[in-house]
């Protein structure tokens, strides 16, 4: 089965969610500082997933490393405390 995030791996910066814009460190940030796990939390975070759909396949395999403790990204504490005092309710 092919990785969903192969081609991300390879360029890091790429946006993952082309509808709202939302690339894979935006969106890991989030699953991380807010323990997202599903897509439709990601969506309801970032927008990420909110447009076409398409991405879901990709989101979901950035949840499954998260959930996995695998991140792609550094993160200090203070970045991801700025994205938990922007959390929608
Ligand atoms: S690419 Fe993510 S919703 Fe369209």
């Amino acid at each position: 089965m092919l990785d969903p995030l192969a081609d991300y791996e390879k360029h890091p910066k790429a946006m993952v969610c082309d509808c709202m814009h939302k690339d894979w460190r935006r969106i890991e940030l989030a699953i991380r500082a807010l323990d997202l796990k599903t897509v439709d939390e990601v969506t309801e975070q970032t927008d990420a997933g909110g447009g076409c759909h398409s991405c879901w396949p990709i989101l979901e395999a950035i949840l499954e490393r998260c959930a996995r403790g695998e991140y792609r990204f550094e993160a200090t504490e203070e970045e991801l405390a700025k994205v938990r005092r922007r959390a929608r309710p």
